[in-house]
This record gives C-alpha cells, sequence and structure tokens, in this order.
C-alpha cells in the first residue's frame, strides 16, 4: 500500500543519476511533485516525460551542494515554487579514495563538504520548515562504509558515519513536530560510483555479500520510499542498512 491519495511535495539533493534518480522516479510513481538539486540536470531530464504522464511535475535547480551560497539559493528557489516540503531526501554524496598517509587537505574537505556540510544545510533550512508544518520526513543516506570502515576511505566513513549521528540528534530535535529522520546505508550499489572499480574487485567484493551480489539503485530507492510513507509512521531515528546482508 503507498500514500497515493495524496500528492506530496518532495526534494531529493543529487537526483541526477544513480541512486538520486531512481529516488527521483520512486517519488514520481508515489505521486509526489519532486525538485532535485544537482550541478546540471543529467540523466534525470529524461523522466519529465513520465512525470506529466503521472500529472505530477518535475523540476531541476541548478545547486553544487559543496557550495553554502548555492544550497542557500536553490532551497530558497524551491521553498517559493513549492511552498511546503513533506519529504526531503540528501542523497548527493562523492568520494575521493585514498590512503590517510596520501590523503590531500582537498580530498578530506570535498567528500565532508559534500556528504556531511550539505545535508546539514538542507536539514537545517527545511527542518525548519517542516517543524512549522508540523509534519515532514527527511532521509538521509549514509554507506555500510559509515558503519563498518573501509581502508582507504577515512574522509568518507567519517562524513557517512557523521550523518548516523547527525540524523539521530536530528529526529530527537524534531520528533514533537511530528517529523521523522531516517537513514538509508547502501551497501555496493551499481551506479557511476561504483563502475569506476576494477572488475576483479567487483567480483571479490561480492563474494563478502551475504546475498551473493552487488545491489541496484532501485532496492535502494525502495527502502527510502517506505521511510518517506506513511507505512513507516512510527519510525525515526533509525538506520535501514540495504547492503545484502553486509553489515549483519
Ligand atoms: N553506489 C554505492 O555503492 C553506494 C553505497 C553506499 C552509499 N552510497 C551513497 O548513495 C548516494 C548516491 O550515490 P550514487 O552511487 O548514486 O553516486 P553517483 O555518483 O552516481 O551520484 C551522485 C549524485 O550526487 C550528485 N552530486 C555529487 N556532488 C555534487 C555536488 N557538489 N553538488 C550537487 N550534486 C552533487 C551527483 O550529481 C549525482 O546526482 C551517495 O550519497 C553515496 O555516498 C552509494
Amino acid at each position: 500500500m503507498t500514500d497515493t491519495l495524496e500528492k506530496r511535495h518532495a526534494l531529493v539533493t543529487g537526483g541526477s543519476r544513480g541512486i538520486g534518480m531512481a529516488i527521483v522516479e520512486k517519488l514520481l510513481l508515489e505521486n509526489c511533485d519532486v525538485w532535485y538539486l544537482s550541478r546540471t540536470p543529467g540523466e534525470a531530464v529524461h523522466l519529465e516525460e513520465k512525470a506529466n504522464a503521472l500529472h505530477c511535475t518535475l523540476s531541476w535547480v541548478e545547486c553544487d551542494m559543496a557550495d553554502r551560497t548555492s544550497v542557500e539559493t536553490a532551497l530558497e528557489t524551491v521553498i517559493k515554487e513549492a511552498q511546503s516540503i513533506d519529504i526531503l531526501v540528501n542523497n548527493a554524496g562523492i568520494t575521493r579514495d585514498g590512503l590517510i598517509m596520501r590523503m590531500k587537505d582537498e580530498a578530506w574537505d570535498a567528500v565532508l563538504a559534500v556528504n556531511l556540510t550539505g545535508t546539514f544545510l538542507t536539514c537545517r533550512t527545511v527542518g525548519r520548515l517542516m517543524a512549522k508544518q508540523r509534519k515532514g520526513a527527511i532521509i538521509n543516506t549514509s554507506s555500510v562504509v559509515g558503519i563498518m570502515g573501509n581502508a582507504g576511505q577515512t574522509n568518507y566513513a567519517a562524513s557517512k558515519a557523521g550523518l548516523i549521528g547527525f540524523s539521530k540528534s536530528l529526529a530527537r530535535e524534531l520528533a514533537t513536530r511530528n517529523v521523522r529522520v531516517n537513514v538509508v546505508a547502501p551497501g555496493f550499489i551499481e551506479t557511476s560510483m561504483t563502475d569506476v572499480l576494477p572488475e576483479a574487485l567487483k567480483e571479490n567484493l561480492s563474494t563478502q555479500i551475504p546475498l551473493g551480489r552487488i545491489g541496484n539503485a532501485e532496492e535502494v530507492a525502495d527502502a527510502v520510499c517506505f521511510l518517506a510513507s506513511m507505512r513507516a509512521s512510527y519510525i525515526t531515528g533509525q538506520v535501514l542498512s540495504v547492503d545484502g546482508g553486509m553489515a549483519m
């Protein structure tokens, strides 16, 4: 059962491709008008036709999540257009991998800026709006790496683990206002983020996944839509792993 009777407004960061685009598509199917933030419209522009067929709107707003002014301006635009936001999905994320001995400050700062500070900025502004509305659902995207750690990803793991503590704290702050905050923690998902890995490494990684395969973006999007829906109305402050059993 979905919430398809009631039209809702959803905002997705990094919706231009990969997991974010799958989330945008599923939210449209769940009767949401969707705004997505990214530096370029990306592959998700092809979803416009689908949105029209579903009598929903899909709007792209230019935004560099690493730039505070850009985020604030983009949020202003969305709020002006949408008036209310029911669902916020913080999905934009980057990696700049390397062992800590060789990690440049730039790689540390860039990952923290997009993954953690970007999420802080959207949650601060949209959280304020949701608190006023006295309803809302926020879903932040962590990673199995934020739970288990991974050599060569200290910056990424710090940002993703940070998101978990951040989200639990925010869930406590906003619970009395009927705003729920949850986290999805994807495992190894087939997108452009993982395409760059060598085939041999991907095969080796698959052997460490109890379900024996890499996941797909739609499987993460399903978990996000569940947490955004009234089916999850009594769930807040939780981390839902979508990782084939990697982090049990
Ligand atoms: N693919 C995986 O295996 C995996 C595993 C765990 C967690 N995740 C997380 O899922 C999320 C989506 O990852 P993905 O695999 O779809 O990656 P992706 O690289 O395919 O997509 C990332 C998205 O973030 C956006 N983005 C990146 N930097 C941005 C910036 N500065 N400003 C605005 N938008 C920006 C991109 O435009 C894109 O839409 C990320 O937060 C990632 O850390 C992915």
